[in-house]
């Protein structure tokens, strides 16, 4: 069984979707983390950001490996590094290059093969698993997302306002809405779930009922 959630930044997917494999006992596919490594690896380079066809090549080249709760690039732990504020600001680079997507996307479905997975994303219900057997397009708001990330910078040492990251995020999600490929947007057949005000134990019942709910052929 494949379950998909999307959503834009912020809006407590990596978590819900962690919690929710685990009670699941599913696998978990954090794909951001896919394109955070092919940015991380092309901020090492040093690689002109404004050459996508070198980008690509690069993506093509690394050894990626998304498993479970740690990502791999070409064999080292990156799951911390990948996370930083600079890398979150480069990754739009990786994510708006339709040759990056084609092959991560082609990863996607492989780490997926035969797995009972959760699988968190932005293009993961339209687009990587349309056939997928329960779709969840999870919402915040603009503000609750913003003070989400503030609290994860700050819990990783990096002190930014509320204002930067609210700006940035709104950067990021008018990208991520507005790109040609794979852009964020819910399919049709997604349940849309907002989690302001609930906490994420919550969100995690409510995901977990949608889902049982679906296997159990109830909706
Ligand atoms: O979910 P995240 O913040 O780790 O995602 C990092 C970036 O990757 C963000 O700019 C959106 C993009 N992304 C994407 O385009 N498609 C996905 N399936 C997952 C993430």
């Amino acid at each position: 069984m494949i379950v998909t959630i999307d959503g834009p930044a912020g809006a407590g997917k990596s978590s819900a979707a962690r919690a929710l494999a685990k009670r699941l006992q599913f696998a978990f596919l954090d794909t951001g983390a896919m394109y955070r490594a092919v940015a991380l690896a092309a901020l090492r380079r040093g690689l002109d950001w404004n050459d996508a066809a070198a980008l690509a090549d690069l993506a093509q080249q690394l050894n990626i490996e998304v498993r479970q709760y740690h990502t791999y690039l070409d064999g080292q732990d990156v799951s911390d590094d990948i996370r930083s504020h600079e890398v979150t600001s480069v990754t739009h680079y990786a994510a708006n290059n339709p040759a990056v997507r084609e092959h991560l996307v082609a990863l996607q479905r492989q780490a997926a093969h035969q797995l009972d997975i959760v699988t968190e994303g932005r293009d993961q219900g339209t687009v990587v698993f349309p056939h997928a057997e329960c779709k969840i397009f999870l919402v915040a708001s603009a503000e609750e997302r913003a003070r989400r990330r503030v609290r994860d910078l700050e819990a990783r040492g990096e002190k930014l306002s509320l204002e930067e990251v609210l700006a940035d995020q709104n950067r990021r999600d008018a990208r991520d809405a507005e790109r040609d490929v794979g852009p964020l947007v819910a399919a049709d057949d997604a349940t849309i779930v907002d989690s302001d005000g609930m906490s994420h134990d919550e969100v995690v019942d409510y995901l977990e009922e949608l889902v049982r709910a679906r296997r159990t052929g109830n909706k």
